[in-house]
């Protein structure tokens, strides 16, 4: 069986891809490396956590013996690394845990696999999954953001993803290691961490609470459902071309204010209000710091090189996820209490 090392499988787009591997090849063997931050949850990943192939492995990728160790105990055929701090807002309080996890310890791991591999440098694969915001803000509407676009991020966030690609680029152009780079837009679907837009605001309207709109709302991101992402992931792990980038994306632009009043008038439907009564909760709060204005990707190479194209569109997309949120109320209730936090001691470390 090959082993292959997942980074960030407990966290939202990880899971995802952990589940896809494990259910499509029974032939790998799958390890999830976590470190169980704040947006790691064990409760993803419920429905595939005894099956033969799967492992969990509890670690932090800023320990850099820890990874050593780990890549000397198994012999890695791959590694596609997408644990990291995500969110924009907790990077503008602290961007220094950032650099710790996102730079630092994508280099630690870069370290690992260089040394485990030296002898083999042709055939193992690191794929960094990575973000869009690397490319910055788009100002004219013409523009999309292509593999080519010069690197400008602006956000702490998006610096510390674009110093991990250029790291990553580096290990390539200096030690000859194997590497695929993806840079993909926003993700929404299930199991997202409510902290993010769509989550946080389908639950702020389940519970009428207020829906903190950044300045006028004109901002416009581009929304892949995360199970699409998740088979790209795939598509790129297997056929992409090595040192080469991917963007995925699903030409789907949305003004966040659009898109919030579409999420109300679904919402309104879903929990039988009358057409109008969630958007009422819409409140315009101080703006984001450096709030990039527009992110657009063009997804043509991925779709013309690996045959990939998004499966559902939005409205369905974003139908099937409020549904999720609406049948998993335990899940989000124990987001936002805190206990999916003990689902590691409880269920796990006794083993
Ligand atoms: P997430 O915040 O939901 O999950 C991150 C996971 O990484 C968590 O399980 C967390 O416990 C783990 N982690 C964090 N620090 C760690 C450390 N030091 N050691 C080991 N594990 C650690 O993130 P996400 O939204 O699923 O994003 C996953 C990846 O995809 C990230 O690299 C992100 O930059 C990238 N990405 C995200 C989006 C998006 O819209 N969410 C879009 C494009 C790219
Ligand atoms: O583009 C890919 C990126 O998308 C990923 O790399 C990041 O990990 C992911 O967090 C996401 O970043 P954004 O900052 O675009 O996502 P967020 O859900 O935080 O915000 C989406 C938009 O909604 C953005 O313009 C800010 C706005 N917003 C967000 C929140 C949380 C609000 O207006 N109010 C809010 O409360």
């Amino acid at each position: 069986m090959e082993k292959i090392l997942i980074t960030g499988g407990a966290g939202f787009i990880g899971s995802h891809v952990v589940r896809l591997f494990v259910n499509k090849y029974p032939n790998y063997q799958i390890f999830n490396l976590d470190s169980l931050t704040y947006a790691g949850n064990l409760a993803n990943l419920t429905d595939i956590e005894k099956a033969s192939n799967y492992t969990f492995v509890k670690g932090d990728i800023t320990d850099a013996n820890f990874l050593t160790q780990l890549f000397t105990e198994h012999n890695f055929k791959g590694v596609i690394h997408l644990a990291a701090e995500s969110h924009v807002d907790r990077s503008i309080l602290n961007p220094l845990e950032f650099v710790m996890t996102n730079v630092i310890g994508t280099v630690n791991l870069l370290n690992a696999a260089k040394t485990a591999w030296k002898n083999d440098l042709e055939n193992p694969l690191f794929y960094h999954v990575s973000t869009d915001e690397v490319y910055g803000s788009l100002h004219n509407p013409e523009d999309f953001f292509l593999e080519t676009t010069p690197y400008d991020p602006q956000s702490p966030y998006s610096a510390s993803k674009a110093s991990s690609d250029h790291f990553v680029r580096a290990y390539h152009n200096t030690y000859k290691l194997r590497v695929v780079i993806s840079n993909c837009s926003n993700n929404y679907g299930p199991n997202q961490f409510p902290e993010k837009l769509i989550p946080l605001f389908i639950h702020n309207i389940q519970k009428n609470k207020p829906l903190p709109v950044y300045g006028k709302g004109e901002n416009v991101r581009d929304w892949l459902y995360v199970i699409d992402h998740a088979r790209a992931i795939d598509m790129v792990f297997h056929g992409g071309k090595n040192g080469e980038t991917y963007n995925i994306g699903g030409f789907n632009e949305w003004k966040n204010l659009d898109l919030v009043q579409l999420l109300c008038k679904i919402m309104d439907k879903k929990l039988g209000r009358t057409e109008g009564e969630s958007e009422k909760l819409i409140t315009y709060v101080t703006d984001r710091a450096g709030h990039d204005l527009r992110y657009a990707i063009d997804a043509s190479k991925i779709m013309n090189e690996l045959g990939w194209k998004p499966s559902l569109q939005f409205e369905e997309g974003l139908e099937k996820t409020i549904d999720w949120y609406l049948n998993n109320t335990a899940w989000l209730d124990n987001v936002t209490s805190g206990d999916y936090q003990k689902y590691y001691e409880t269920q796990y470390a006794q083993r």
